[in-house]
């Protein structure tokens, strides 16, 4: 078990993932930051009231500054707004960027030997502001979207194969936007490949749910955006980190030349210990694969372009 663990934001993704945490019991504390008074300290208190019943013993605290979050192994910052029906990720650039800006550098004053685990959106884009602001290795600035959005991949293929989760492994890769890439070449049902098992047409229809799941989502909402499965998905990632498991999990990593990129986040296989990322994995790439990808590289860049830091 970890000494401690933050998640900035109090809101849906973040109060989910500190819950999920603590019932996991990564770390011996759990501490909750949010701007809004009042708001950490009741849900921190209320999450640590369920303890008793759900059995661990994990100690969930909230709080509105970084004093109570010092030298945190690992922060996951989940600090913005979240998308509106109508809006896309891109919207969020510019607000979110100075909510972001300023918990790196709280961060950073605070917890310097954390590993962030970056959630608000645009998140390509949030992980390089964060990697900026803080100064800190590729290792310890890793970005949460692709564990989710192939989690959102492998529900839809197990619903519509009538088979287990388990089951499916998969991997999306690109940003985290309507320029995902999910590889069909990698997908499979226990190691049979997927196109094995279902027609092209039903298999497409598939991964543009998975391009669209979180409008999906939205739409059904209207006021605010999914948290359980993101929730989900940060923490598989903090288990990787602070249970050293060197999984394999594909996410927003800072690229310095692989698969033919460099100098911008993207989803790319990570091996995830707890030294943070400790391996980026370059698979090969069908022509159209790589042409998506680069294609999503392209959409990060140019709001990577326009963030004022
Ligand atoms: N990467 C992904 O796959 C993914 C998935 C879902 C949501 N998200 C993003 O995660 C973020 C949070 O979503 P949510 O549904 O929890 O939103 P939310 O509105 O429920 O919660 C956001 C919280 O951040 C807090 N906050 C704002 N400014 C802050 C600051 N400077 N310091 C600390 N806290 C601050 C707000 O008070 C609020 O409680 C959004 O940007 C959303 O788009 C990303």
């Amino acid at each position: 078990m970890l000494n401690k663990i933050t998640v900035v934001g109090a809101g849906n993704v973040g109060a989910t993932a500190a819950q999920r945490v603590a019932e996991k019991e990564l770390a011996r504390t759990v501490v909750m930051v949010d701007v809004v008074e009042g708001v950490p300290q009741g849900k921190g208190l209320d999450q640590w009231q369920s303890a008793p019943i759900e059995g661990f013993d994990s100690r969930v605290v909230g709080s509105n500054g970084y004093e109570e979050s010092a030298d945190s192994e690992i922060v996951i910052i989940t600090a913005g707004i979240a998308r509106k029906p109508g809006m896309s990720r891109d919207d969020l650039l510019n607000t979110n960027a100075g909510i972001v800006k300023q918990v790196a550098e709280q961060v950073k004053k605070t917890s310097p030997n954390a590993i962030i685990i970056v959630v608000s959106n645009p998140l390509d884009v949030m992980c390089y502001v964060a990697k900026q602001v803080t100064g800190f290795p590729r290792e310890r600035v890793i970005g949460m979207a692709g564990v989710l959005d192939t989690a959102r991949y492998r529900a839809f293929l197990a619903e519509a194969l009538d088979v287990s989760v388990r089951d499916i492994q998969a991997m999306v890769l690109g940003g985290h936007g309507d320029t995902m890439v999910p590889l069909i070449s990698y997908t499979s049902v226990s190691g049979i490949p997927i196109t094995q098992l279902m027609d092209r047409a039903k298999l497409d229809a598939i991964v543009d749910r998975t391009r669209n799941g979180g409008a999906e989502i939205v739409k059904h909402l209207k006021t605010g955006s999914a948290y359980y499965a993101p929730s989900s998905g940060a923490v598989q990632m903090a288990e990787a980190i602070a249970h050293d498991q060197k999984r394999i999990l594909p996410c927003s990593a800072w690229l310095e030349g692989e698969y033919g990129l460099k100098g911008l986040f993207l989803g790319v296989p990570c091996k995830l210990g707890r030294n943070g990322l400790e391996k980026i994995i370059e698979v090969d790439l069908t022509v159209e694969e790589r042409a998506a990808l680069e294609k999503s590289a392209e959409a990060v860049r140019e709001p990577m372009r326009a963030v004022k830091l």
